[in-house]
């Protein structure tokens, strides 16, 4: 008898995206510039000059693509706002049609019976805060707080579910030490100070939701657990440096109040002793936790890897998606119950699970034939099964992403939707995976269970 993997009934089923890479017209309707504008237009950072000006011009077409979430079925929806249609400088003056923007998005999904998830930073900053230290400057905290206060006087009514922040790893480790992001810098004692600084506004941000807010609010991260790539005393070091620095860095302060130990060891004294107080704004208590999962690290010592001295080895015959990231989803699996072991009985959502593979293209019979996608997709929701099943508390699936849209630095290249865009045309075309993912949905999960020949 095939395995039952129908999900329980209330579990939500999403796609998740975010506005830079899919809104297009940054600077529409009175919104200010944000550091990804300044990055994406400054030569040389981006694959192929691409940048966020036109993207899937979602900001124009919001209402096609709720339609395509109907069509799918989802019953949830992850976005996350642009903090510069909002305060254009960052603080001060409300640009209405901002605001204004988001809540017509709202109501179309909620009409559409699509219950959204609004995520408050992904990794926009406004240019004109950027230019105050951005997140180095401690102020942040407060500036934050004051942007997620508007959205929520705003929206709260009808977004039940807040992000605060979208993977403060990617947005330290990219865009301050190794400077492949936004806003480009290479500098540890840059990281160590936006990594706290950028924690601090999470909690801020959800001490003025307990002011304001009547649904839940929590944060995402990135987790990639890590495995030792041999038994040496050297590589089960670094894994564990590799694991203090990508998965408890910000769930040890937000979820216990202390960093992790290790963090000392890798940044030295760019690591400071922080200010006790600042564990209090920290570890605020959130509803839920958001966990995007895209791979594993299977962890080596390397003396070449500064600072962490650590590096992810490849493994002959596993299979890697476009963006080099090896496929495994038991890891999935493990990493959920980790988190359920660590942390405790916190609700969870999968925010974010995909992959960029090569898309031959659009077919005569008008479709975009993606298997390896499908097969991804399917690996990875039957880990999420297994995980409930083992007592995660996984209570909905975001897949990423619904669009093919720009993948930061590495632009338009890397498609990760199960809808194709045309970037000429902009004309949508749901792929292979979309059709596999709406018949996950009507079948609760059901179909997954079913022989890997469709
Ligand atoms: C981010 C997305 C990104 C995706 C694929 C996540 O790190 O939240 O913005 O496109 O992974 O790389």
């Amino acid at each position: 008898m095939p395995e039952n993997t129908r999900f329980p009934e209330s579990f939500l089923w999403g796609c998740a995206t975010s506005a830079y890479q899919i809104e297009g017209s940054p600077l529409a309707d009175g919104a200010g510039p944000s550091m990804w504008e300044r990055f994406a237009h400054t030569p040389g950072m981006m694959h192929n000059d691409d940048n966020g000006d036109i993207a899937c011009d979602h900001y124009r077409r919001f209402r096609d693509d709720v339609r395509l979430m109907r069509d799918l079925g989802l019953t949830s929806y992850r976005f996350s706002i642009a903090w510069s249609r909002i305060l254009p400088s960052g603080t001060g003056a409300i640009n209405q049609k901002g605001l204004d923007f988001y809540r017509q998005l709202v109501d179309a999904l909620l009409e559409g019976g699509i219950t959204p998830m609004a995520t408050l930073y992904h990794w926009d900053l406004p240019e004109a805060l950027d230019d105050r230290g951005g997140w180095l400057n401690r102020d942040c905290a407060d500036w934050f707080a004051e942007y997620a206060s508007t959205c929520f006087e705003a929206l709260d009514d009808r977004v039940p579910r807040w992000v605060t922040l979208n993977e403060p790893w990617v947005v330290t480790d990219g865009g301050y030490l190794h400077g492949v992001l936004a806003p480009g810098h290479r500098n540890p004692y840059e990281t160590a100070r936006a990594s706290h600084n950028l924690m601090r506004a999470h909690g801020a941000a959800v001490q003025a939701y307990r002011a304001v807010g009547a649904h839940q609010i929590g944060l995402v991260v990135n987790l990639e657990p890590k495995y030792p790539a041999s038994e040496s005393a050297e590589d089960r070091a670094a894994t564990q440096r590799a694991d203090a620095y990508m998965n408890r860095q910000y769930l040890d302060p937000a979820l216990k109040g202390t960093y992790p130990p290790e963090m000392r060891e890798i940044f030295g004294d760019a690591w400071p002793d922080w200010p006790a107080a600042d564990f209090e704004q920290i570890r605020q208590p959130i509803d839920f936790l958001g966990i995007n999962y895209y791979t594993r690290g299977l962890t080596a010592h390397d003396p070449s890897a500064w600072p962490l001295y650590a590096r992810t080895v490849r493994v002959p015959q596993a299979t890697y998606t476009e963006t080099d990231w090896e496929v495994h989803e038991e890891s999935f699996t493990d990493i959920l119950r980790w988190v359920r072991d660590r942390y405790g009985d916190i609700p969870l959502y999968v925010t974010e699970n995909g992959a960029a593979f090569y898309d031959p293209p659009v077919a005569a019979d008008d479709g975009v034939h993606d298997p390896l996608r499908i097969d991804y997709l399917r690996r990875h929701l039957r880990a999420v099964h297994t995980a409930i099943k083992q007592g995660a508390d996984v209570r909905g699936y975001y897949l990423w992403s619904l669009l093919d849209n720009l993948e930061w630095s590495l632009g338009f290249a890397k498609r990760f939707g199960i809808v194709h865009v045309n970037y000429e045309t902009l004309e949508r075309t749901p792929k292979d995976s979309a059709k596999f993912y709406a018949e996950v949905i009507a079948s609760h999960g059901e179909s997954l269970s079913e022989p890997r020949t469709k």
